[in-house]
This record gives C-alpha cells, structure tokens and sequence, in this order.
C-alpha cells in the first residue's frame, strides 16, 4: 500500500492532573530590588483539582471546560498557552497540540489554580517530547511562568523560598482539609502591594521548618507560622472575615487560614470525613460561596 494511503496514527491523548496548592504558612521575609517578594512557605498539595489533557500535535491551542471555563477567556493569557510557549522558546522544534482544560478550581483564588494547570501543561509537553521531569528547561520555563509554577511542576508538599524558585521536599502528614472560597478574586500583585514594604526591605530570616512527626506537632508549629498576606487580603476583601468565622464553627477545625494572597481560605481536619461533615455545614449556611471537602498531604 502506498504510504499516503496508510492510516494516519493519532498519538494518544494524554492526561495530568493540576492539583491546589495550599499554603499552609507563608512568612513576607522582605522584598527583592527586582521588586518580588522574598518568601519562606510550606506549602501541601490537595486531592481536589483541575484536569487537563493533550493530544499531541503540531499547533497550539486549548479548549476549555468546567465550572469555571466561562471566567477563564482561552486567550493568549491563559497560563497554559504561556507555558507551553515558555517552554517552546527554550526548545526548539518542541511538539506542542491541543490542551483540553477542565476548570473546576476557582480563579485568582490563591490555590494555584492557574500555576497547577501551567505546570500540568508542563508534564504534558515533557511527555509528549520525551523530556525527563528534572529537565532544567522545565524547570526555567516553569519560573517565568509564574513564581507559583515551579512548585506546581513539583506537586508534593515542600518549602518554598526565593520568590518560589527554591523548593525543599518536606513530609507532612496527612489531613483532611476544607478549601472556601467566597467567590470574590483578588489579584495577586494587590495583595503584595497593600504590604507597602520598599524595595530591599528586609523583615526577617526563615524560621527552620522541622521533620513533623504528626498531625499534633504539624498543628503547634503551623499555629506560630502564620500567612503574612492574610492581614492585607481581609482589607481588600473583608467577606474572609465571614469565611474564616465560618471554618472555626465547624467541628474539630484544627487551623483555620488563608492560602497564597487569597481569598481562599481553608481548615484543617483530623481526617476526610470531618472534612466533608464541616463542607455540608458551610454550604448550607453559604450557597453562593465555593466549598470543597479535600484531602492534603
Ligand atoms: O510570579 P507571578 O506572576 O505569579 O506574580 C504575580 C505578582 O505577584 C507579581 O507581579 C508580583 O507583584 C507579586 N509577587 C511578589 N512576590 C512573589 C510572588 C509574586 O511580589 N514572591
């Protein structure tokens, strides 16, 4: 048979999961003459999340599903499409294709939920070109993605210092977690602005983050790290005083905080179930707000 006339094989679509990012600390140690802000955070990865696939191909483009397709534009400012031509101008030639989104996490919510879905696009593209996962391109495309992205392509709890380019593996344990977010977005950069610390402003050094040998001593030393952006983010959206009001009423909440520059906030849970008895608490008080009973850790 002629070649032309040979069946064209489709490469398989390929899938990742983006998971939330959750912040269990995050201290503000000082900010950076290139204007970041130098940070020290443990940060948990959750059950809950986006999914996004790729079916291998030569032309880049993305399609969105889910809850939260509508919010998203499928622009050229989608942290996918970002990604991906991060990564394509660090390899040339690089197989890209279709990315199919599907946005169930909340947007400008502080989970991560665009960096999750850039760092999928990541190890989709890995995949499809048959990059390893340490690869150092990875990695740098990952950056000026985002400061969020590189522990997103990570997705294991760690510490995360430098502005988020310094990733130290950590072990929690594991917790069963309430995410709530009450539909208001807040951006990022208006947080670390209602900081108002100067370039080169320093605060402070890192507290060292010790080997956790439990949920018990995680708590206790979690309590005394508390997220720094928490105070500016209830200014710019004083609903979280609401939500955080709503987490503590809730049974066997353990910590109870904001994740990231908000305004997601989240508590902690001795296991899944609790978790999931203090969702059908909050929702039933809250309708309109975002509520996801997850695991972490
Ligand atoms: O890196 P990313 O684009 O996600 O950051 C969004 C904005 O958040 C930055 O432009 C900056 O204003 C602020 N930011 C910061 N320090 C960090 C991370 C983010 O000041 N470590």
């Amino acid at each position: 048979m002629p070649e032309s006339r040979l069946p064209r094989l489709e490469s398989p679509v390929l899938t990742e999961r983006a998971p939330a990012k959750v912040n269990l600390s995050l201290r503000v140690l000082g900010r950076r003459a290139d204007g970041y802000h130098e940070l020290s955070s443990v940060v948990a990865f959750a059950g809950a999340g986006d999914r996004l696939t790729l079916q291998p191909g030569e032309t880049l483009t993305l399609d969105l599903a889910g809850p939260g397709a509508a919010i998203l534009a499928a622009g050229g400012d989608n942290l996918v499409l970002r990604a991906a031509r991060e990564l394509g101008l660090r390899i040339p030639g690089l197989r890209t294709g279709r990315f199919s989104l599907d946005k169930r996490l909340p947007v400008a919510a502080g989970i991560g939920g665009g960096s999750a879905d850039a760092a999928a696009a990541l190890r989709l593209l890995a995949r499809a070109n048959g990059l390893p996962r340490g690869d150092d391109r990875l990695f740098a495309a990952a950056l000026a993605t985002g400061s969020d992205v590189p522990a997103c392509l990570y997705s294991r709890s760690c510490v995360m210092a430098g502005r988020g380019e310094a990733l130290t593996p950590l072990a929690l344990p594991r917790f069963g977690a309430l995410l709530v977010n009450p539909r208001v977005p807040v951006a990022t950069a208006d947080v670390f602005r209602a900081l108002g610390l100067a370039p080169g402003a320093q605060l402070g050094a890192a507290a060292p983050v010790p080997a956790f040998a439990g949920r018990g001593p995680a708590l206790f030393w979690l309590a005394g790290e508390p997220n720094d952006l928490e105070a500016p983010a209830r200014r710019l959206a004083p609903v979280l005083d609401e939500v955080d009001a709503a987490l503590r009423a809730t049974p066997d909440a353990g910590l109870v905080r904001m994740s990231g520059s908000g305004a997601t906030m989240f508590a902690l849970y001795p296991d899944c179930r609790a978790a999931a008895r203090a969702g059908k608490q909050v929702a039933g008080a809250h309708p309109a707000w975002w509520v996801k009973p997850t695991v972490l850790g």
